[in-house]
């Protein structure tokens, strides 16, 4: 594909983009997709920023951060599979970072699937640290969740 990222737009979600979205994530996430009136429910939630990028009105990568007291966390980023691997991934997850910190956090954190390398290695080059694991937090494929947290959001963000 050949788009130039000129083309794509960048907005903030709104709880209209819900049904478009529901359908990436059980596109992208399968059987641990969140329903649509989950969806609905965080766009429309407070404490929250979601972003979508979108390309000829179809939205091509989403994500979103929740950040309470202090304490941020990245709730979901996805991009479409013909969208990735040029950048978007982490520009998308650089303006999660600064919107957490338009929100109040001063760290965020965030759980990733140990089977998924590409999303490690992005949030690991993106100031992410490990700091825990929740063995088997991944039903029914009994899959460990990674908890990772970033503590250096200014440059992590820039
Ligand atoms: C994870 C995801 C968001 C990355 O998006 P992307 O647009 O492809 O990522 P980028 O092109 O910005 O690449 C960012 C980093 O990811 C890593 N990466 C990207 N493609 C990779 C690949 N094929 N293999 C290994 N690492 C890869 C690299 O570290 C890259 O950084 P670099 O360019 O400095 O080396 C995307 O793969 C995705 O949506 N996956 C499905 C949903 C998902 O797993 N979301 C995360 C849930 S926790």
């Amino acid at each position: 594909m050949t788009t130039d990222s000129t083309e794509l737009v960048w907005r903030d979600a709104t709880s209209d983009d819900a049904t478009a979205i529901a359908l990436l994530e059980r596109e992208l996430f399968g059987s641990t997709a969140w329903p649509q009136e989950m969806v609905r429910e965080e766009l429309e939630g407070p404490y929250r920023a979601y972003t979508v990028i979108e390309h000829e009105g179809s939205i091509v990568a989403y994500g979103g951060v929740l950040s309470v007291g202090g304490d941020g966390d990245v709730q979901t980023i996805a991009v479409t599979e013909s969208y990735r691997g040029r950048g978007l991934g982490k520009q998308l997850l650089h303006r999660l970072l600064r919107d957490a910190v338009a929100l109040g956090a001063t760290r965020v954190f965030l759980e990733v699937r140990a089977d998924n390398p590409v999303a490690i290695t992005l949030y690991e080059r993106s100031g992410f640290e490990h700091i825990g694991v929740r063995r088997g937090y991944y039903q029914p494929d009994n899959i460990d969740a990674l908890i990772m947290c970033n503590r250096t959001l200014q440059e992590a963000s820039e």
